[in-house]
């Protein structure tokens, strides 16, 4: 499965404007299916929801620009590290943030759309990931 670029953009820019709910799925979500990963967050999430909307928004929007993307990506991937964030960890984020876009965006969301940002995790999951263990073995 190929990532298309124009398929992602236009799902996105569909939901992006309910950003703030997208985020409170995404947590909801994820925390209901990982109550071992609540831990790791800080109490309060209005900031933390502000910055992953923020991180999602620019990957969007830089993602045929492939060495903006990587960077960006390593950046998160180093300071995961420091957030106790582990590789085992990413497959869960990979199942919370498709079902909160799907939720938001309700019936406009197909399954070419799932199949691209599925696409687009595995990428995400590669680069952050990598950056993350070596960060972690610094
Ligand atoms: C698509 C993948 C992910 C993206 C785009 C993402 C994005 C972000 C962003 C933008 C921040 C704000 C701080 C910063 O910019 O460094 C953050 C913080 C954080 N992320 Fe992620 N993240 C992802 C995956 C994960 C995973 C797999 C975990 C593991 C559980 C995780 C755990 C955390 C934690 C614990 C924080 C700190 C929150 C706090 O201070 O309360 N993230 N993430």
């Amino acid at each position: 499965m190929t990532i298309d670029s124009a398929l992602i953009k236009s799902s996105f820019a569909a939901v992006e404007p309910r950003g703030s709910e997208i985020t409170t799925y995404f947590y909801a979500h994820l925390f209901e299916h990982n109550p071992d990963v609540r831990k790791l967050f800080a109490e309060h999430r209005d900031e933390q929801q502000d910055r992953l909307r923020a991180a999602l928004t620019t990957l969007v929007d830089k993602l045929d620009d492939t060495d903006t993307v990587v960077a960006v990506l390593q950046g998160l991937g180093r300071r995961h590290a420091g957030y106790g964030a582990l590789p085992a960890h990413f497959p869960a984020v990979g199942a919370s943030l498709p079902a909160a876009l799907a939720h938001v965006a309700g019936d406009a969301w197909t399954p070419e759309a799932e199949a691209s940002w599925t696409a687009l995790y595995g990428v995400v999951t590669e680069v952050m990931g990598g950056a993350l263990t070596e960060a972690a073995t610094d």
